[in-house]
């Protein structure tokens, strides 16, 4: 099974970084042909949380060897799982087979010892390996890392330049930069350890990550969204006696759903901010339209976004992890337009008038709605082939679509990831952005209701536009760049893999030119460059990848 795969006796032994990484691709790729790609979001989420609750997060500063972590923590129970990484020093994750294995090794976790501070008496599972033999005082060698975020652009580019199709280069940058295994471990670990800091409060609660991180578009290092679930507590699925004595809980009122969401985001960040062990810089954002609190969660390195009963937010996320599975080419594409936009500024980390990477993902599915025949059907048919058990209605607004993967009828269309690449910058190099709205609930252009540079109809609540922030020269600069890549990918220069010695630099073709700067000057004067010939341009872009400017990633 999959699971034993990834214990640690099979694991201990390869030989490489890349190596385990690929082994870990392969175990997913098993578990994907295994199910026939068709598992439901509801059962990977309770799968994971189920992993999370057994599981303990490890700072391993003392240099402990692998070996005698692994037998030391094998008293407390069986390991299942356990693997490293590096994020402000070196950190293991190690699953327990259950919760027990856990709480034996709690029991026996002392209290630092501390001269001139004092202590905040919480604890948690997240724990500091002590070593008071000085045999093995020097750090571990031979130690695996995992990844947590994702190569560097440059380095991105010169990878994908080894590939021998475009289709390859798309499928190659996917698979480095899509979350991993133990990433998303990690991702439903930390929801797992701050839900004990909420249980304080609301003993029945659960954090559950929605957004990037689960929706099957999450490139490592993506933020951490999460929210907090107190339907347990809210008394939905409290059934009413018929008749007789009953007894209810006296509960506080407040004036709305919002104003009681804001007191307990409230109380919950001073918790973490006072007591959460490794949660640092907590803001209150508690008058946004969604109020939120965002922290860093240092062990983990992870930017954290939490907000309360964001149910419509769960289920967008369910709908684009459903679109993901139906065709490999769906993620595929979302990725590379993503890194693509990334590389060019269209996308940042920042809040501001930039195009957001939700709205890149529906422009892409929506794009994919159009094709001919389509390759994923819309929103709508999605809505006509639920079931009763799939019915769902959140604020007035109808969230239903089918769940059952096997009711979906594809239609046959072969298109490469190449031309549906080149066909994406088409689209929206000629697009009506300024009649025109995007919208997956029909898959056809509508008409825009309001005057924003940018309508993408949100998807549940369809008076919304996603994309409100977005302005006219960000707009603008979208379109620029999709009409400059596409005319790129046409180009013979662009298109034809080249070959580079061994140990040379490889120089970029393919999806490599897309991502490298094009010089905004240049785009404003396409007409112009156009009769520049392409051996030129692509010059120029080599030049630029020589000196590159400095990138944030996000
Ligand atoms: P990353 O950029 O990788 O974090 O992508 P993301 O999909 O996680 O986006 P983000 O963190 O901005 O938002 C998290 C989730 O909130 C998204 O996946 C959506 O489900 C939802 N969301 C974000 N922005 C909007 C919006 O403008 N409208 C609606 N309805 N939902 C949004
Ligand atoms: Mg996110």
């Amino acid at each position: 099974s999959r699971r034993t795969d990834t214990v640690i006796h099979r694991r201990v032994g390869t030989n490489t970084t890349a190596a385990r990484t690929e082994s870990t691709r392969r175990d997913e790729n098993v578990l994907t042909e295994e199910t026939n790609g068709r598992k439901c979001l509801h059962t990977l989420l309770v799968e994971r949380q189920e992993q999370a609750e057994r599981s303990v997060l490890i700072s391993c500063q003392s240099g402990t060897s692998e070996k005698k972590l692994f037998k030391f923590l094998s008293k407390h129970g069986d390991v299942e799982k356990y693997f490293f990484y590096e994020s402000y020093g070196l950190n293991a994750v190690v699953e327990f087979a259950s919760r027990d294995g856990v709480a034996s090794l709690l029991e026996t976790a002392t209290i630092p010892a501390v001269n001139h501070e004092s202590l905040v008496p919480f604890k948690s599972r997240l724990l500091s390996l002590r070593n008071l033999s000085s045999v093995d005082a020097n750090p571990p060698s031979g130690l695996q890392f995992q990844p947590q975020s994702t190569v560097p652009i440059n380095e991105l580019i010169q990878r994908l330049s080894q590939e021998e199709s475009i289709d390859q280069q798309i499928i190659s940058l996917t698979e480095q930069y899509q979350i991993t295994d133990e990433n998303s471990r990690l991702r439903f670990l930390v929801c797992s350890l701050l839900k004990d800091v909420a249980a304080a409060y609301f003993p029945e609660c659960t954090i559950k990550p929605f957004g990037s991180s689960v929706n099957g578009f999450g490139k490592l290092g993506c933020d951490l969204d999460m929210f907090l679930d107190l339907d347990s507590i809210s008394g939905w699925n409290v059934k009413m006696p018929k008749s007789g004595l009953f007894t209810e809980y006296q509960m506080k009122r407040a004036s709305s759903e919002r104003a009681v969401t804001q007191s307990v985001l409230s109380v919950i960040g001073e918790c973490l901010d006072h007591f959460g062990p490794g949660c640092v810089g907590v803001q209150k954002i508690l008058n946004a339209r969604c109020p939120l609190l965002r922290f860093v969660h240092q062990p983990s390195g992870f930017q954290c976004d939490l907000t309360a009963n964001n149910r419509v937010a769960m289920k967008s996320t369910e709908l684009l992890y459903l679109y993901g599975e139906l065709d490999p080419r769906v993620r595929r594409l979302v990725f590379t337009v993503r890194c693509w936009a990334r590389a060019h500024g269209i996308t940042s980390s920042i809040p501001g008038a930039w195009i957001s990477n939700f709205s890149l993902t529906v422009m892409v599915l929506f794009f994919l709605q159009k094709r001919n025949p389509p390759i994923i059907p819309t929103l709508d048919q999605l809505r006509d082939l639920a079931g009763p058990a799939d019915k769902s209605v959140i604020e007035g607004n109808d969230c239903t679509f089918v769940s059952d993967f096997t009711k979906i009828q594809l239609r046959r269309n072969t298109e490469t990831l190449e031309h549906l690449l080149y066909e994406f910058f088409e689209f929206y190099a000629t697009f009506a952005f300024s009649r025109m709205s995007v919208d997956i609930r029909k898959g056809k252009e509508q008409n825009k209701p309001e005057v924003a540079p940018l309508h993408i109809q949100n998807p549940f609540e369809t008076a919304l536009n996603v994309s409100k922030n977005v302005n006219a020269t960000q707009l603008e600069r979208f379109v620029a760049l999709c009409q400059e890549s596409s005319w790129l990918l046409q180009q013979s220069e662009t298109n034809t893999p080249k070959r580079g010695g061994a140990g040379k630099v490889h120089t970029p073709w393919g999806l490599s030119t897309l991502l490298l700067p094009l010089q905004v000057a240049g785009i404003k004067s396409r007409k112009r460059r156009k009769r520049e010939p392409a051996s030129e341009r692509i010059k120029s872009l080599l030049d630029s990848l020589k000196n590159p400017s400095p990138k944030k990633s996000s």
